[in-house]
C-alpha cells in the first residue's frame, strides 16, 4: 500500500502474542504485513516462542522493543500499559499449551496477563500438531475460549512440521491474519450483518472449443470491494469471470465463464442482496453460432456472426431486493459524464463509477484506479484523485454507506 497505509489499520496499535510453536516463523511476515499496512506493532514473546524465533527479527521488522518477560526491573507494569494501549490483540501461532493455558485464566507470563488486562478484541490463530488440535482437552478449550468472547481462527489443513505429514494443524497464513484482524479493527457500521453482491472480472463467450470474446478486465476492482465490504462486516458473495487475483478472505464466490452464466448467478443472489455492485465487464456480444468443433484455416477471410448477450443489470432489475443500493461501473472513452448518467437512468442505478478507458494509471490490470463518482440525484460528480483500487472500493462503499443510513 501506499505511505499513508491501508485502512483500517493506519495509526492503530497491534499486540502481537507470540506463543511457542513451529509456526512463529510466519508471524514475521505478519508483523512486516501489520507494520505495513500502517499498524503499529508491539510483539510479545513467551519464552518458549524465544526457543522458535528471535526478538531481533520483530524488532527488526516492526521497528518497536519486543517484550518478553513478566518481571524485568523497571517495565512491571508492561502487561497493563500495552493491554490498555492495544486496539486489538492477537496471538498467532496460539498452540495448544497457550489456548489451555488461556482458557484456565493463567496470568503467569506477559502474553497471558495482557489478555486479562485487555478490553479490546482478541484473535487467537490456533497452530499445533493435528493429533493435539484433535484432542478433546484441545477443543473443550477452543469452545471455552470462544465462550469467553475470544475469536478463534482455526488451523487450516497443510503441511505440518518435517516429517509429520499433512493435516489440520497448520497456521492460517499471514495475510488471511491481516484481513481477520482488519475486520475486528473496524469500527461499527451499517454494513454489518448485511448482503453485499459483487461482480468481477471478464465473462469468455466461445467462439469454437478453443476460442473466445473476452475483454482486459482484471477483476482487481471487484475483488477490492468485496474484500472490504467483508471487512466492514458484511456477508459477501463475489460472482467472477476468469479473474487473476485471488478471491478474498471470507468472501464465498462462484466463478463463471460467459455473461449469460454471470446473469444466472447474479439473478439467483440477487432478491437477497442489500447491496449489488456490479464491476464486472460482461462481455457485450457472443458469437451467434458457436462451432462445436475447432474452426480451421479456410484460406480466406472469414465472417462471425455476433448477437448481444443479456444485460445483467437490466434483466434482474425487477428481482432486486426492495431498497437495495446498486452500483454500476461505466469505463467509457468519449462522452465520459453524458455515457454515464445515461447508465444511472437505463439501469436502474443509485451510483455510477466512472473512469475513462485510455488514462494511465487507471482501468483495466493496473492497482490503481481514478475514478468520478455519479450519484442519482446529486448536483455534481465527484472526482476522486489517483488512489490505490484498496482505497477506490473503500470510498465507494463510503458513499453506499451513506444511502444505506438514508433508506
Ligand atoms: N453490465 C451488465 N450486463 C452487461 C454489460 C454490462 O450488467 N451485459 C453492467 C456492467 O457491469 C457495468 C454497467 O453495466 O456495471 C455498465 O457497463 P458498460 O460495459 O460500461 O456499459 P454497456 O451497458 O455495455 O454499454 P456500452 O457498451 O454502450 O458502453
Amino acid at each position: 500500500m501506499t505511505a499513508t497505509g491501508l485502512r483500517p489499520f493506519q495509526g492503530r496499535r497491534v499486540l502481537l502474542g507470540v506463543s511457542g510453536g513451529i509456526a512463529s516463523y510466519k508471524t514475521a511476515g505478519l508483523a512486516r504485513l501489520l507494520t505495513t499496512a500502517g499498524a503499529e506493532v508491539d510483539v510479545v514473546l513467551t519464552r518458549a516462542a524465544t526457543e522458535f524465533i528471535g526478538a531481533v527479527t520483530f524488532e527488526a521488522l516492526t521497528g518497536r522493543p519486543v517484550h518478553i518477560g513478566l518481571f524485568t526491573p523497571g517495565r512491571t507494569l508492561d502487561h497493563i500499559k500495552l493491554a490498555r494501549d492495544a486496539d486489538v490483540v492477537v496471538v498467532a501461532p496460539a498452540t495448544a499449551d497457550f489456548m489451555a493455558r488461556a482458557a484456565m485464566g493463567l496470568a503467569d507470563d506477559l502474553l497471558t496477563a495482557c489478555l486479562l488486562a485487555t478490553e479490546s478484541p482478541v484473535l487467537l490463530v490456533a497452530a499445533m500438531n493435528d493429533r493435539m488440535w484433535a484432542h478433546a482437552q484441545t477443543q473443550a478449550n477452543a469452545d471455552h475460549l470462544r465462550g469467553l468472547g475470544y475469536r478463534l481462527l482455526e488451523p487450516e489443513e497443510g503441511l505440518l512440521a518435517a516429517g509429520e505429514g499433512s493435516g489440520p494443524g497448520r497456521m492460517a497464513a499471514p495475510d488471511t491474519i491481516l484481513a481477520h484482524v482488519g475486520r475486528l479493527l473496524e469500527p461499527a457500521s451499517s454494513f454489518a450483518g448485511r448482503t453485499v453482491l459483487v461482480t468481477a472480472g471478464p465473462t469468455r463467450e466461445q467462439i469454437d472449443p478453443v476460442r473466445f470474446l473476452s475483454n482486459y478486465s482484471s477483476g482487481k476492482m471487484g475483488v477490492a470491494i468485496a474484500a472490504a465490504a467483508w471487512r466492514r462486516g458484511a456477508k459477501v458473495s463475489l460472482v467472477a469471470g476468469p479473474i487473476t487475483v485471488p478471491v478474498p478472505v471470507g468472501v464465498e464466490h462462484v466463478f463463471v465463464q460467459s455473461t449469460t452464466e454471470m446473469r444466472d448467478a447474479v439473478a439467483g443472489r440477487v432478491g437477497t442482496a442489500d447491496v449489488l455492485v456490479m464491476s464486472a465487464a460482461p462481455a457485450d456480444y457472443q458469437p451467434a453460432a458457436p462451432s462445436a468443433n475447432k474452426l480451421k484455416k479456410t484460406g480466406s477471410a472469414r465472417e462471425l456472426e455476433l448477437r448481444e448477450t443479456p444485460d445483467i443489470l437490466v434483466t434482474t432489475r425487477a428481482s432486486r431486493k426492495p431498497g437495495a443500493v446498486v452500483v454500476g461501473f461505466a469505463l467509457e472513452t468519449d462522452d465520459l459524464l453524458a455515457n454515464a448518467k445515461r447508465k444511472l437512468d437505463a439501469k436502474g442505478l443509485d451510483l455510477v463509477i466512472l473512469n475513462a478507458a485510455n488514462e494511465p494509471g487507471a482501468g483495466f490490470g493496473v492497482d490503481t484506479n481514478r475514478v468520478t463518482i455519479v450519484q442519482r440525484g446529486a448536483p455534481e460528480p465527484e472526482q476522486l484523485p489517483l488512489l490505490d483500487k484498496r482505497a477506490v472500493a473503500d470510498a465507494i462503499l463510503d458513499r453506499v454507506e451513506a444511502l444505506i443510513n438514508g433508506r
